[in-house]
């Protein structure tokens, strides 16, 4: 039998905490022992810490019920010593976040995390694990600067680009010059619902604070390469964004421009993402999607709605594919945002590095 790790869920009654809760339940690898959250939730059963606030489709696991939710602040130690390992998904302030996630990796407890926080710091890897799982090498220096044995941080992107960076990686063999994309964001990415957002309804914001940066700078780093025990972010291809705020529960749309140094035909492109695998596929890892990249011949998808669960939400969808007046193609993404943009990314990162003898 494989083996098994105990893990934490910081965050757990979060937005992105539900679904690790929800994901986790009989998952063959790992095995919630700990549910933490802020000091206002702390020491109530689980249940109750999220009554009112549960967002799932899916009723609260029977295993997490009655599980007693930590103090992810105060209970560090504690929590440290009963877990192989933490999903960390909180909202706190930057600093905030840099400091619990340092604290728990010197506690040697490998972090792996959807906050942003570290994710543009060098040595800790920012992971898509189709793209560049390569990356994880870095955590050798990142160990070294924490002083640290096993303890270490390894994040994933932001939700947005994960519309649209594993559609424009298979397509790097032809020199991608520069890329524009405006992204459709659904308000599960900010973490909240029809009942706690009722502004959107009828409505589309066209800010979200900080998401045009991530957008932009992001893909760069998943695309660079390490360099003195650092990750030294790829010099190109620009990609200009803008991302809007729509009425729509879960799933990031992304409408995409694109131009290439040598211009690909159509059949180049729907071969390459038809064939395009990475680690996670070579491995098997559960939450592997069979086919990552799945594309919709008819017009009028993929939809938000009807395609985001896709290979249980972790597959990236893709349509309308043709030539551009400007650009030299457009295309449209999607992917599920809580699913593979947040707790599932983080889960198949976390299969990753069990693959890989990081725990
Ligand atoms: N939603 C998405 O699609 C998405 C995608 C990618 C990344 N993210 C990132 O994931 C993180 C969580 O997002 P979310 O949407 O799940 O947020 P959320 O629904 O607001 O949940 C925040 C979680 O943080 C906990 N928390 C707040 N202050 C804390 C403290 N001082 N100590 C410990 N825990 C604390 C909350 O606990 P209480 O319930 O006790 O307050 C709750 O469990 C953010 O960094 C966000 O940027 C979200």
């Amino acid at each position: 039998m494989e083996k098994t790790y105990k893990v934490g869920i910081v965050g757990a009654t979060g937005m992105v905490g539900q679904r690790f809760v929800t994901l986790l339940d009989k998952h063959p690898l790992f095995t919630p022992v700990v549910l933490a959250a802020s000091a206002r939730s702390a020491g109530k059963p689980y249940r109750e810490a999220v009554d009112g606030k549960w967002a799932m489709a899916a009723p609260i696991p029977a295993y997490a019920r009655e599980m007693p939710v930590y103090d992810a602040e105060a209970d560090a130690k504690k929590i440290a010593a009963e877990v192989d390992f933490i999903f960390c998904a909180v909202n706190m302030k930057k600093d905030a976040i840099r400091a619990i996630e340092e604290a728990y990796a010197k506690l040697e407890v490998p972090v792996v995390s959807n906050n942003s926080a570290h994710r543009a710091t060098p040595d800790v890897p920012m992971i898509i694990p189709e793209i560049n799982a390569d990356h994880l090498a870095v955590i050798e220096a990142q160990k070294k600067r924490l002083g640290t044995k096993r303890g270490f941080i390894a994040v994933k992107s932001n939700c947005s680009l994960q519309s649209y960076v594993p559609l424009l990686h298979p397509l790097r063999q032809f020199g991608i010059k520069c890329a524009a994309v405006t992204t459709y964001q659904a308000i599960s990415g900010a973490g909240k619902t029809f009942d706690t957002m009722p502004e959107i309804v009828d409505n589309v914001i066209p800010y979200i604070g900080g998401e045009e940066q991530k957008s932009e700078e992001e893909p760069l780093k998943i695309w660079g390469s390490i360099q003195g025990g650092a990750i030294v972010p790829a010099s190109g291809p620009v990609i200009t964004s803008q991302c809007l705020r729509v009425p729509v529960s879960d799933g990031h749309t992304a409408a995409v421009f694109v131009s290439f140094e040598r211009t690909p035909s159509k059949e180049d492109i729907l071969t390459a993402w038809a064939q395009f695998a990475g680690e996670p596929q070579k491995l098997g890892l559960p939450s592997a999607p069979a086919q990552f990249i799945h594309y919709f011949e008819e017009d009028d998808r993929p939809q938000a709605k009807l395609d985001r669960m896709t290979e249980h939400g972790m597959a990236v969808c893709a349509g309308r594919l043709r030539k551009d007046v400007l650009f030299d193609y457009k295309f449209i993404g999607l992917s599920h945002n809580t699913l593979r943009g947040a707790a599932g990314g983080a889960v198949l990162l976390a299969e990753l590095l069990a693959a890989k003898g990081y725990f």
